[in-house]
């Protein structure tokens, strides 16, 4: 049977117990944790920066993937991720929507060069045909299934539906590219997205802070 990599969203941590969380993670088998900046900018949120997250990892040994929800505005493109890099992230995902062709090509080379694997990700509204050229170069493609800014929202159906057509790409040209999706998930929904062929399942407030996360991971990353 399929293992699914489940990757909780920080996002929905409690601060205050924050290493609580995440030990909490690691004894059910879940060693990715899913990081979510955001700038008050790309999206109408603000979360964190690179402090915490090289504080995690000092500590704490996972792997690290970044949801950058950003509009990159340092002089130099790729000055932003230093201090991101240094925390040691296993993946980096940027949106599509918030670079041109130039900080496209930029980040992926930029992550390939630290060898971290380069991620790209899309909206609900964006088409995969935007995205579907970078197939070949990403190591990952991250399909939100609801707007990005906020969690505990609900799962959009028409844009999980996008994960179905990668799919079929990815595995007729032999890519290697993983799909990854974020948004709304929970043991329905993760249904759907693993009939349509999923590799990795971000979920937030359906795992954190709940009683029984035990039960809840399992089912997250057992097959249907
Ligand atoms: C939303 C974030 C998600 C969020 C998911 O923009 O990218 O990672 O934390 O939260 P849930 O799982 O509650 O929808
Ligand atoms: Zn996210």
């Amino acid at each position: 049977m399929k293992k699914f990599i489940i990757a909780p969203s920080v996002l929905s941590a409690n601060y205050m117990n924050l290493k609580n969380d995440l030990t909490q993670c690691l004894e059910n088998d879940i060693n990715w944790i899913h990081y979510d900046v955001m700038d008050y900018d790309f999206v109408p949120n603000l979360t964190f920066g690179s402090k915490i997250l090289q504080d995690i990892t000092s500590q704490i040994k996972m792997n690290i993937d970044i949801h950058f929800m950003v509009k990159v505005k340092t002089k130099n493109f790729t000055d932003f991720f230093v201090e991101y890099i240094k925390a040691n992230p296993q993946m980096m995902t940027m949106h599509i929507e918030s670079m041109n062709a130039k900080e496209t090509k930029l980040f992926i080379d930029l992550c390939k060069k630290n060898n971290i694997k380069a991620s790209l990700a899309v909206s609900p509204q964006t088409p995969i045909k935007k995205i579907i050229k970078y197939l070949p170069i990403i190591d990952n493609i991250l399909v939100m299934t609801v707007e990005p800014g906020f969690g505990g929202q609900s799962f959009i159906e028409h844009a999980a539906g996008k994960i179905g057509l990668l799919r079929k790409i990815i595995d007729q040209n032999n890519y290697k590219t993983t799909i990854e999706v974020d948004g709304g998930i929970n043991s329905e929904t993760s249904k759907i997205v693993k009939d349509y062929g999923v590799d990795i399942i971000v979920a937030g407030s359906y795992l954190f802070g709940q009683k029984d996360f035990a039960q809840r991971a399992k089912k997250l990353a057992g097959g249907n």
